[in-house]
C-alpha cells in the first residue's frame, strides 16, 4: 500500500503530537518530510540503520535513538520547570521540536550502498547538524528550534547553548556515549 511522507512522518513520530503549537508542530513535519523527499534512505531504513556511525555495529537503531532523546528531554525539561522554573525560563516546545529535529540532517548525510550505510560525500563536507538547519529554515523552524539543531552535537561545544539546547544535548549524549564504552 503506497503511503504518503506525512504518513511515514506520522508513523515516524508520534511525538510530534507533543508539539502544543499547531505552527510549530506543522513546520516540524514538513522539516522531516523534506528531509525524507530528499534522502536516499526511505523510511523504514530508519528502523533498521545504526543510529550513529561513530559506534562500530551500534546495535540501537536510528528511530530507537532518536525517540528515546525524546522522551528524555521532556520530562527532564518539566522537572527543571517544576524546581527551576523561577530562575530558569524554559519552553517546553522548543525543546520537544528541538529533539525532534536534531538529526533531521542525518538523512543527508548518509547513504546506503549494497545494504551498508556510510557517510556520503555531502555528509563529509556538512554534517547533519548543518544540513539539519538548512532544512529547517526553509520549513519555517524559529531560529531558537534552529538553535539546538546547530548546537546539539560536538560542534556544539563552541556555542553559547540556550538552556533547551542544554536539555536536549544532554539527553542525547546520555544515550549515546555509554554506546561508545560497550565491550567489544
Ligand atoms: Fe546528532
Amino acid at each position: 500500500m503506497e503511503t504518503t511522507m506525512r504518513e511515514a512522518v506520522e508513523r515516524l513520530w508520534p511525538e510530534i503530537e507533543w508539539i502544543e503549537d499547531p505552527d510549530l508542530r506543522e513546520q516540524v513535519t514538513q522539516t522531516w518530510i523534506k528531509a525524507l523527499e530528499r534522502s536516499p534512505l526511505d523510511p523504514d531504513d530508519l528502523l533498521e540503520i545504526p543510529f550513529t556511525l561513530l559506534v562500530p555495529d551500534c546495535p540501537s537503531s536510528f528511530m530507537q535513538h532518536k525517540r528515546c532523546v525524546v522522551h528524555i528531554a521532556r520530562p527532564s525539561a518539566l522537572a527543571m520547570q517544576e524546581f527551576l522554573g523561577d530562575a530558569l525560563a524554559i519552553d517546553l516546545d522548543t525543546v520537544i521540536a528541538g529533539a525532534i529535529l536534531a538529526d533531521v540532517g542525518k538523512l543527508l548525510e548518509y547513504e546506503k550502498v549494497h545494504g551498508e550505510v556510510r557517510q556520503s560525500d555531502r555528509g563529509k563536507s556538512l554534517r547533519h547538524p548543518f544540513t539539519g538547519v538548512a532544512l529547517a529554515l526553509e520549513c519555517g523552524v524559529p531560529d531558537e528550534v534552529c538553535h539546538i539543531i546547530a548546537a546539539h552535537a560536538a560542534e556544539g561545544d563552541l556555542v553559547k547553548r540556550s538552556t533547551e539546547a542544554y536539555i536536549v544535548h544532554h539527553a542525547d549524549f546520555m544515550s549515546f556515549l555509554p554506546f561508545k564504552n560497550l565491550p567489544r
